[in-house]
């Protein structure tokens, strides 16, 4: 399966910050907002990823992530000029994705929260057509809106309705089969002018080919549009963090987790971090990685997803 972050936009609800760059290279906290995303993608299993952002804010996307080489990942990168829409991802990415599986992940959403991976990796591999994950909300108006029967069955979806059926939203995480970018192609801009996701979920219900799970309560599906919801999302991550002992999204502990690089490489890349604590955190995992030796395997429960523990090698998920 190959993946995509879609990075772009104006970020104009968070002018003046976002004038001098992208959004979705704002810190969260501890790290750049889109580890968030990134970490997901990593934790579903997907190793080649594209990333997509404005011309003018590519070069810092490269900068910040490379070749991916360093977390055992593929990353490539291409503009999209203007924001014309999610679904523009799948022409953008039409290469990238060749004949695979993809999915997208927003690069400005952030989850969090127990046996996320554990659902990713459960679902993932019965899945047809597409998958998407809803959230409830306290104002449905402002994004696309599923509506399920009693059954759990999705029975519509519309973009940021004025009389929302339910209150669940569809998070910014989907998963696809390959017919989405024949599906994009075949898109017409909305009356707002974008490609719209909606559209192309609304194809795959069309064709009875479209699940969407619930993330329950207990989750963290965090907004980070506006000056406010951003602090809050820094807050929520610190509060985890500081409790647990354990940082979320950490991308070097995700790939260690996963299996994409091995404790020594790990501890080389907290190294080259090492003035900071989140550096000192990576070499930490390492370190209790390789003292736990090889006969207990890294494990994926709780990576990345703050369900581990520091110094506790968690079994494997
Ligand atoms: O966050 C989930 C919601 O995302 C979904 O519930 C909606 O169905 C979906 O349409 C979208 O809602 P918004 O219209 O509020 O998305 P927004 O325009 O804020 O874009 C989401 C992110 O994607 C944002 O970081 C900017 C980036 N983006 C957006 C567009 C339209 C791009 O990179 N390129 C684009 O063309």
């Amino acid at each position: 399966m190959k993946g995509i972050i879609l990075a772009g936009g104006h970020g104009t609800r968070l002018h003046p910050i976002t004038l001098g760059g992208s959004k979705q290279l704002l810190p969260i906290y501890d790290k750049p907002m889109v580890y968030y995303p990134l970490s997901v993608l990593m934790l579903a299993g997907v190793r080649e990823v594209l990333i997509i952002s404005a011309p003018a804010d590519l070069p810092q996307f490269r900068r910040l992530l490379g070749d991916g080489r360093r977390l055992g990942m593929r990353f490539s990168y291409a503009e999209q000029p203007e924001p014309r829409g999610l679904a523009e991802a799948f022409l953008i990415g039409a290469e990238h994705i060749g004949s695979d599986p993809v999915a997208l992940a927003l690069g400005d959403n952030v989850f969090h929260g127990p046996g996320f991976s554990e659902l990713l990796r459960s679902r993932l591999p019965h899945t047809e057509g597409c998958l998407l994950f809803g959230y409830p909300v306290p104002d449905p108006q402002r994004y696309g809106i599923g509506e399920v029967d009693d059954a759990g069955r999705l029975l519509s979806i519309e973009e940021k309705p004025d009389r929302p059926k339910s209150n669940r939203a569809i998070t910014g995480l989907y998963f696809y089969d390959n017919e989405v970018v024949e599906i994009a192609r075949g898109l017409r801009p909305s009356e707002r002018g974008e490609l719209e996701i909606t559209d192309v979920n609304r194809e795959y219900l069309a064709r009875g080919r479209a699940s969407l799970v619930d993330l329950g309560r207990g989750f963290a599906w965090l907004d980070t549009g506006t000056h406010d919801s951003l602090l809050e999302a820094a807050q929520y991550i610190r509060t985890i963090e500081h409790r647990q002992g354990v940082r979320i999204a950490c991308v070097e502990e995700v790939a260690l987790r996963m299996g994409y690089i091995d404790a020594e490489q790990c501890r080389r890349l907290g190294a080259a971090l090492g003035a900071s604590g989140y550096g000192r955190y990576v070499m930490e995992v390492a370190e209790a990685v390789r003292a736990a030796g090889p006969a207990a395997p890294p494990g994926l429960t709780g990576a990345g997803t703050g369900t581990g523990r520091r110094g506790i090698v968690p079994a494997p998920g």
